[in-house]
């Protein structure tokens, strides 16, 4: 039953209410994954830093801010948006990745702790602020992990951090402008699943951490795996909680304070509060398979089309389980845009109960880097969203209408 409903109301009445294609976000989870990780760092000085872009509706932001988890933004723009829940600066990670040194300075400005993650901005932070602000800085540990290759930021090659071989630029710049570095960062990468990719980027940020004196941070990032279907491998929190746990005060103790551990996700918290309900305008049945047509695309959900990602998808119409049909799930894009990709990344069938016209399509996971990346591509209206809160439906964004795609245009005579 609570497949086919959120906090008691069913998928279909918000359907129905609010319109299809439509995400739909619910709280309780947001709540129980914050207070996983949480648990997970009990004995650590622990801060979460959302990683906003995988979701910045601004109630999701508010509603984080509520239970007391800070935010990290990567664009002025989310930085704006940060503000507008009610953030403040200090409270505010800017994690940029090769943007103008306008956009530091307008975050130094506003109070927020800076990541800088190249050699040319340390410099330029050095000259403008010596030792007046802190910052910190995102190294890249040279380790692999990560979902898949587009969503891996610490190998070698990767273009995020300044890289741990390049430690005598950095103290050397640190020396010349008597900077105060008040953290060490580094991300690994999304979706990553074992623990030991963890354990190695920590150990070689820590391993640096002995040269910078100042420190007060040690931020380890995001990219835990969450479960996408039944029997997922997922990052065990317990586990990465205990030797992350464990490691960093064996650290602190050797360093002589206790600095407070950061962690910066994102699908962790919202991915699996998130689905999306559309509507099947058709089942084309094929003589070789049968497609249902539904009334989004990869311009709305883009990622199995992006990153090849398992999205569950179930028919929220029909509840009878004792007729299933294999379906390809498909979109209303003019070009090719399946939404239900096989576990081992290929464009494939589901089993679903059996589906007919009319019925809502629902598909799961679609709280984080689902709407944050839609587009408008083919024309079409970016969806509505709503919050599902202290079992109440709010809607949280209007569907966009015609207006706003012709919003900028500026009409010429040709
Ligand atoms: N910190 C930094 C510096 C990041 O770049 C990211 C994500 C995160 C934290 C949060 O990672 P998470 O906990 O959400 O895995 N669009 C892709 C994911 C891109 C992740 C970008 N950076 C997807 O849909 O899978």
């Amino acid at each position: 039953m609570s497949y086919y409903s959120i906090q008691n109301i069913k998928l279909t009445d918000l359907a129905n209410q609010f319109g299809t294609p439509l995400y739909v976000y619910d709280a309780d989870k947001i709540i129980e994954k914050i207070s996983i990780l949480r648990d997970s760092f009990k004995n650590v000085n622990l801060k979460i830093k959302y990683a906003c872009k995988a979701n910045t509706n601004l109630a999701i932001l508010k509603l984080m801010r509520k239970h007391g988890v800070e935010i990290d933004v990567v664009s002025p723009e989310e930085l704006r948006l940060a503000m507008m829940a009610g953030y403040e600066g200090s409270q505010i990670t800017f994690t940029p990745s090769g943007v103008s040194f306008d956009e530091i300075e307008l975050a130094a400005e506003l109070g927020t702790r800076i990541n800088l993650d190249n050699l040319d901005v340390l410099e330029k932070f050095g000259q403008r602020y010596g030792n007046t602000k802190g910052a910190l800085i995102r190294l890249k540990p040279h380790v692999f992990g990560g979902g898949n290759e587009k969503i891996m930021t610490a190998h070698p090659e990767s273009k995020f951090g300044i890289s741990i071989h390049q430690k005598a630029e950095i103290l050397a710049i640190v020396e010349k402008y008597n900077m105060k570095i008040i953290g060490l960062h580094q991300h690994t990468g999304s979706d990553v699943k074992n623990a030991d990719a963890f354990t190695q980027a920590a150990s070689a940020i820590l391993e640096m951490a002995f040269s910078f004196k100042d420190l007060e941070i040690i931020d380890l990032g995001g990219g835990f795996k969450v479960a996408y279907k039944d029997g997922d491998i997922v990052t065990d929190m317990q586990e990465v909680g205990e030797v992350l746990s464990n490691a960093f005060l064996d650290f602190s103790k050797k360093y002589g304070r206790e600095l407070q551990l950061w962690f910066e996700p994102g699908k962790f918290l919202v991915s699996e509060a998130g689905t999306f309900l559309t509507t099947a305008n058709t089942v084309k049945r094929d003589p070789i398979k049968t497609f249902v047509c539904v009334n989004s695309g990869l311009n709305h959900l883009g990622r199995p089309m992006m990153y090849g990602s398992y999205h569950d998808i179930f028919n929220a119409s029909n509840e009878d389980e004792s007729v299933k049909e294999e379906y390809r799930v498909v979109g209303y894009i003019c070009e090719t845009d399946t939404f239900s990709w096989t576990p081992e990344g290929k464009q494939g069938e589901r089993l679903m109960n059996k589906v007919s016209s009319g019925d809502i399509i629902a598909m799961k996971n679609a709280g984080a880097y689902c709407f944050s990346m839609a587009s408008q591509y083919n024309s079409r209206l970016l969806p509505a969203e709503v919050l599902v809160i202290n079992g109440e439906a709010k809607l949280i964004r209007r569907r966009e209408t015609f207006d706003d795609i012709v919003r900028n245009v500026v009409s010429v005579e040709v």
